[in-house]
């Protein structure tokens, strides 16, 4: 069975198939001819899921599913959170995002984070949201080369290792993104969708 996955990246593309095991297929956008942008332009993590999985549906008339996540440090009182991706600027540059974390950082003792991940299915009829979230740590420089975004700089609350020095397997399967996925199958094998 395939799903539609409103998003643009394929680091999350891979861990959300890779989630998902054989239950669906994922189907971006673009495979459907849909190349534009995704906007996210709202103040909340929930709000930009929904109005991500809402424009794509509106475009293509297909239940579909998007997730955006944050990383909310304690002693920035929650940033970057929201503005995770654009934290240094417009251009999403995900080296400058992790520098300016770092430096914003820098003198601090609590180094307290945790990633939030929301997720919106919407199908024309209902809007459901699943969330799943990870406590952890930033580290003083990066670690490891595996992962995208922040994942050399967040050590997971319980390892001493950074998400970029794990595996897929294992960062998924203690990560925000991996516990919101785990909700939304579980609604899915309720609830099951028409297919694409
Ligand atoms: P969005 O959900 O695509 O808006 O992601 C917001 C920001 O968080 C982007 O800069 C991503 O690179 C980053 N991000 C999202 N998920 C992860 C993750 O699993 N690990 C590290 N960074 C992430």
């Amino acid at each position: 069975m395939k799903l539609l996955f409103a998003t643009n990246n394929s680091h999350k593309l891979s861990e959300v198939q890779q989630l998902l095991g054989g239950l669906y297929t994922l189907v971006t956008p673009a495979d459907m001819g849909l190349t534009e942008d995704i906007p996210e332009t709202q103040k909340t993590l929930e709000g930009n899921a929904l109005q991500k999985a809402s424009h794509i549906y509106g475009k293509l008339n297909v239940a579909c599913f998007a997730d955006d996540t944050g990383l909310e440090v304690d002693a920035l009182n929650g940033a970057p959170g929201v503005h995770s991706a654009r934290y240094s600027g417009s251009d999403k540059n995900l080296a400058k995002n992790v520098d300016k974390l770092l430096h914003e950082l820098e003198g601090h003792t609590n180094r307290k984070a945790c990633f939030r991940c929301v997720i919106a299915l919407v199908d024309g009829e209902k809007e459901v949201l699943f969330e799943g979230r990870v406590d952890g740590e930033i580290l003083l420089e990066r670690s490891g080369t595996g992962g995208f975004g922040y994942d050399p700089v967040f050590r997971p609350d319980g390892y001493e290792c950074s998400f970029a020095e794990m595996s897929a397997e294992e960062k998924n399967s203690i990560s925000h993104r991996g516990k919101a996925i785990e909700k939304l199958v579980a609604y899915l094998r309720e609830k099951p969708l028409s297919t694409l």
